[in-house]
């Protein structure tokens, strides 16, 4: 990959492209910035150098991605004031429970080489081990502590945020959970909108899978963009925060350009068509085996 810095579009900081969003804690948050799942750790300072160069704002890793430390530095050289950029991570399953939170979240902030991260999410309900109640009493701290500005979950059911809001009276910012137009989540999606929580979606492009789908393409090909294009504006329609990932500076810029983009009544239709139930890419939160 080029050095940041010499190739012809690099080196200018865009400005932010996303509009905000409100979280039910009276945050704000960008409601389109770049997943770095899969993103390498040696890669990762230079992808990010090109999302901020591209006007991303908002990057969602996790210590389970394996890349922290690279975001972090990544970051920290993008010449952008900490207070215009929104970070995300995730605690991982193995460090659920009160304690091991506290401490595992200390080491993604190192990692970071942040004080705070703006939203910090519990990467999975992981329901056999039992422990998310109490692992969100963690996050609940944090938050009281300012060191998460704001907290969340991924991958929760109904059942999962029902028993957090019952046992601690705080529900969750935001769900981060696998959707696209093949899995469109909408029973999850409404209870989420019962409770103020925001729907973020994860594989927003079902690893890519959905951009050969010819619905997808006749759609981009009548607006003369991009089948990814497409599909992310038919997230920001929907309401969803949403994070493509890609590792590639192109597509980092041809994926923030959906603003002017507008899917009519016929296009969101067409892609309501395209949810199946066993749409699912990723594994299913009630048996996934971690
Ligand atoms: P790459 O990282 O090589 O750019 P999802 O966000 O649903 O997980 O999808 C990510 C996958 O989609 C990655 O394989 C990524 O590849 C690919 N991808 C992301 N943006 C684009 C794009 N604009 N055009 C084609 N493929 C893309």
């Amino acid at each position: 990959m080029a050095k940041r810095g010499t190739g012809p579009s690099y080196g200018i900081s865009m400005p932010p492209k996303s509009p905000n969003v409100g979280l039910n804690d009276g945050a704000r948050m960008p409601q389109l910035g770049l997943g770095l799942w899969q993103a390498p750790d040696e890669d990762a300072a230079q992808i990010v150098g090109a999302a901020v160069d591209a006007g991303y704002r908002l990057f969602d890793t996790a210590a389970a991605y394996r890349n922290e430390r690279g975001v972090g530095e990544g970051l920290a050289s993008a010449g952008v004031e900490r207070d215009k950029l929104f970070i995300t991570t995730k605690l991982w399953n193995d460090n659920q429970g009160y304690d091991a939170a506290l401490v595992a979240f200390d080491k993604s902030l190192m990692r970071l080489r942040l004080e705070a991260v703006d939203l910090y999410l519990v990467h999975w309900p992981a329901p056999k081990r039992d422990l998310y109640v109490e692992t969100w009493r963690a996050l609940i701290r944090l938050k009281e502590e300012g060191r998460a500005r704001s907290i969340g979950v991924s991958n929760f059911e109904p059942e999962h945020l029902q028993r957090l809001m019952d046992e601690t009276g705080v529900a969750p910012a935001v769900n981060q959970i696998e959707v696209h137009p093949r899995f469109q989540q909408r029973r999850l999606r409404e209870f989420h909108a019962r409770f103020d929580i925001r729907t973020q979606s994860w594989s927003p492009l079902g690893t890519g899978t959905l951009l050969d789908d010819s619905t997808v393409g006749a759609i981009a090909k009548k607006h003369s963009v991009t089948p990814a294009q497409t599909i992310i504006r038919w997230h920001i329609e929907n309401d969803l925060i949403v994070i493509p990932k890609s590792t590639t500076p192109a597509r980092i810029r041809e994926n923030t350009d959906v603003f002017d983009l507008r899917l009519d009544e016929d296009d969101m239709a067409r892609l309501a068509q395209l949810d199946t139930p066993d749409g699912r890419i990723g594994p299913d939160p009630m048996t996934a085996p971690f």
